[in-house]
């Protein structure tokens, strides 16, 4: 399973890149809003650093003005996917975009009915949003199980891209599930690392190396 990171922050993405583990990136407005600088810069240095798909969402809400920002958003960079709601002029635009060979990433997407609707619009990834689904009481991962279930059952290459995700729990139901990407918040990753026998293996390790052996090496 891939590992994106959600995030528009130019050192929470060097520093994870950095170690190996990050196989793309997703950004909305809201967190590009975050970041100080022009944002299309922003974008193309997240992809010079990742060198794999970057997620730059559309702010347009008609669907010729999510092709327009589509377009410019797909030049800034080979990497750079356009992100676009799921509404009707979302669907649409998705279709055309795609049907130019531009990637597309639906977001906003809180049911399988929607997520086969950007399925069917030739989405390169569907973004079901797990935690705002926990959020109001909804089972998050409950979706993606329906949405894998109704991909499995036909030819889509559409990649379920689980967003929102909170905590480390999602990313394990969505890998057993088999879902394609999880993208998290830099804290997120950062978490999957931790373990506390690992922490207090690893002290035990080097004292008894130091015992033995005197300084570290
Ligand atoms: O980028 C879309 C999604 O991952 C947002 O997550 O935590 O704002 O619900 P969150």
């Amino acid at each position: 399973m891939k590992i994106f990171i959600d995030s528009g922050n130019l050192k929470d993405i060097e520093t994870l890149a950095a170690i190996g583990i990050i196989d793309g990136v997703t950004t909305n407005p809201s967190l590009l809003a975050k970041e100080a600088g022009d944002y299309k810069q922003i974008l193309k240095k997240i992809c010079d650093i990742v060198k794999g798909p970057v997620s730059g969402e559309v702010v347009s809400t008609d669907w010729a003005g999510m092709i327009r920002e589509g377009h410019d958003i797909a030049k800034i960079d080979s990497h750079m996917i356009v992100k676009v709601p799921l509404t009707r002029d979302g669907v649409r635009a998705c279709k055309a975009l795609s049907g130019e060979g531009i990637k597309v990433n639906v977001t906003l997407v809180f049911s399988a009915v929607q997520a086969l609707l950007a399925a069917k619009a030739g989405a390169t990834f569907v973004s079901p949003f797990v935690g705002r689904l926990d959020d109001i009481g909804t089972s998050g991962m409950g979706l993606i199980r329906e949405i894998v279930d109704i991909f499995d059952n036909y030819e889509f290459t559409t990649e379920i891209l689980v967003a929102s995700c909170r905590h480390p729990i999602h990313i394990v139901e969505a890998a057993r599930m088999g879902a394609d990407i999880c993208t998290c918040p830099a804290a997120v990753i950062d978490q999957l690392f931790n373990h506390p026998l690992t922490t207090i293996g690893l002290e035990k390790f080097l004292k008894d190396w130091e015992k033995a052996y005197g300084a570290k090496v």
